[in-house]
């Protein structure tokens, strides 16, 4: 089984970035606590960032037929990409959002996420766990249902 890990604009800046919302932990650290998870059982990871959006896109344009799946913090394109949400929709493949904060209890322009519109489910508010959730979620979704590959 190979997951996807996409993280996008400002994730890179975690562990010096509002601690007081997201936490001490970088997301180097995040990752590889992940990967540790990850070995354990018996999935491959890939994880990637970036801050451009069109670069994310074609990175999820990507992922079909590569992936079982997506774990995807999409920053603040969550609250304005109809690019990502097409491209999750296009990719087929099933796709996990994840926010460390929680997202409805911050200003209200961050309640709405485009980008869920085309996730099977979405994680906030509970940090680094979060990915953690959605790493073992995906492995018993791929368990029991077919795949985009
Ligand atoms: C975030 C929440 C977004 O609203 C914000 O723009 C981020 C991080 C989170 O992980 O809590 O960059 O996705």
């Amino acid at each position: 089984m190979k997951i996807l890990i996409l993280n996008g604009p400002n994730l890179n800046m975690l562990g010096t970035r509002e601690p007081e919302v997201y936490g001490t932990r970088t997301l180097s650290d995040i990752m590889t606590e992940l990967k540790t998870l990850a070995v354990d059982q018996s999935i491959e990871i890939e994880h990637f960032q970036s801050n451009e959006e069109g670069v994310l896109v074609t990175r999820i344009q990507e992922s079909h037929s590569v992936y079982d799946g997506i774990i995807f913090n999409p920053g603040a394109y969550t609250h304005t990409s109809i690019a990502l949400l097409d491209a999750l929709r296009a990719s087929k493949c099933p796709c996990i959002e994840v926010h460390l904060s929680n997202i409805h209890n911050r200003e209200p322009f961050r309640r709405r996420s485009f980008t869920a519109q085309a996730c099977i489910g979405q994680i906030c508010g509970l940090g680094p766990i979060g990915y953690r959730l959605a790493l073992t979620a995906l492995r018993e979704m791929h368990d029991t249902k077919g795949t985009c590959r």
